[in-house]
């Protein structure tokens, strides 16, 4: 048996692997470790809250008392770390909570894994790597993070690193691509473009559109994870995605057509600064251990539209408050 901390679990990726996990594992517990920000959301976890096999703490992975506490309370052997600040424009605006987070909270959950001896596995980005001109990144190339979040996630990569090396830690980091799915925060780009043209709002498109991403489903980077968990070699960084890359423009398109909304709804709007044009991730690595994706570009999307479509429930209350205010300053005081 395994009683797995999940911190950052009530958000995106890490709710659709709690889910996942519960499902996959009849015998695993799997106790969530989230400071509930404005992305974190217990909707995302609603339809698991009864199950005898999930716990749910509200905790700061800032917090080492508290980490310790949930540690020492569900007798955890395994960590696998979700938590981040994870909005690069966010960023871009207020690096403060980045840098706590991203790193100090990664150092505190370290320093547990290294007096508990736990397992740890860390939910890492390929934006760590910068933009890639040409050909993909592998595991072993260079970390030139251009922006404060990616730069706040390579800050984390290279503690683990570091404990791996001198204390011995047993952890592993997977690097993902851009993932879409159900229970997605508005603000990233995918949900964003298909609640505001289901509003008939405008999709604003960063500069030109033409940057590159792999944008891949949830579930299939959840599977990774619980591969590299399992079957990863301990220090080793694996990279997560489907080698595909997408233009943003044919993305917001095809959004429009899966709607069957008009393509003037795409309004360009200025750049984002120090935007990475393009990411590619080598995959090789990981598929040496088995892994394929499930689901191509189009077969994520089209399920990505399908969710959002039928679970207005679940966003159309985050498009207000604070959601608004951020939107006021993203995007209508920088034209
Ligand atoms: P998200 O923003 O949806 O969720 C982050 C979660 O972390 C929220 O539940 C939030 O409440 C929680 N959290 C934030 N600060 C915390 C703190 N100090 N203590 C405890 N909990 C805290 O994020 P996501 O998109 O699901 O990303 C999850 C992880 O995957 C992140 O580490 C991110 O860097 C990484 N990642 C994301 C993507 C992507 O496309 N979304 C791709 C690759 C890697
Ligand atoms: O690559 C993995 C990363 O993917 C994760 O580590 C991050 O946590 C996650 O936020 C995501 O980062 P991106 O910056 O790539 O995602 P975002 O959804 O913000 O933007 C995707 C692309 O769309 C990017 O090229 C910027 C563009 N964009 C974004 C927004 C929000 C727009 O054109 N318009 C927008 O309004």
């Amino acid at each position: 048996m395994r009683n797995i901390l999940i911190p950052g679990g009530a958000g995106f990726i890490g709710s659709n692997f709690v889910r996942y996990l519960l499902a996959r594992y009849p015998d695993y517990r799997v106790v969530v470790f989230d400071k509930l920000t404005y992305a974190g959301n217990l909707d995302n976890l609603r339809d698991i809250e009864t199950n005898p096999r999930y716990a749910f703490i509200r905790g700061d992975i800032c917090d080492a008392p508290a980490v310790e506490r949930a540690v020492r309370a569900h007798a955890i052997d395994t960590v696998v770390n979700f938590a981040a600040e994870t909005h690069v424009d966010r960023s871009i605006m207020d690096a403060d909570a980045f840098i706590r987070t991203d790193v100090y909270g990664t150092y505190v959950l370290l320093e547990a894994a290294k007096k508990f001896g736990l397992r740890y596995h860390h939910v890492g980005t390929d934006e760590v790597y910068g933009w890639v001109a040409e050909g993909s990144s592998r595991e072993t190339d260079r970390l030139l993070p251009r922006s404060p979040y990616a730069a706040s996630k390579a800050g984390a990569d290279l503690l683990i690193h570091a404990y791996v090396v001198t204390h011995k830690v047993a952890a592993t980091i997977t690097r993902g691509a851009n993932n879409i799915g159900p229970y997605q925060y508005p603000e990233k780009v995918v949900p964003l473009f298909i609640t505001n043209a289901l509003d008939n709002l405008p999709l604003p498109l960063y500069g030109d559109g033409r940057q590159q991403r792999d944008y891949q489903f949830v579930l299939d980077h959840c599977e990774a994870i619980d591969l590299v968990l399992h079957r990863g070699s301990i220090g080793q960084v694996y990279n997560v995605g489907t080698g595909q890359e997408t233009c943003n423009i044919d993305m917001a398109r095809a959004i429009l057509r899966l709607l069957g909304k008009p393509e003037s709804l795409i309004q360009y709007v200025p750049d984002r600064p120090g935007h990475d044009r393009r990411y590619s991730l080598d995959v090789t690595k990981l598929r040496g251990l088995g892994w394929e994706p499930e689901h191509t570009f189009a077969e994520a999307l089209e399920k990505t539209v399908r969710w959002y479509v039928e679970n207005e429930w679940w966003w159309r209350k985050l498009k207000s408050g604070e959601y608004l205010e951020y939107y006021r300053k993203q995007y209508l005081e920088r034209r």
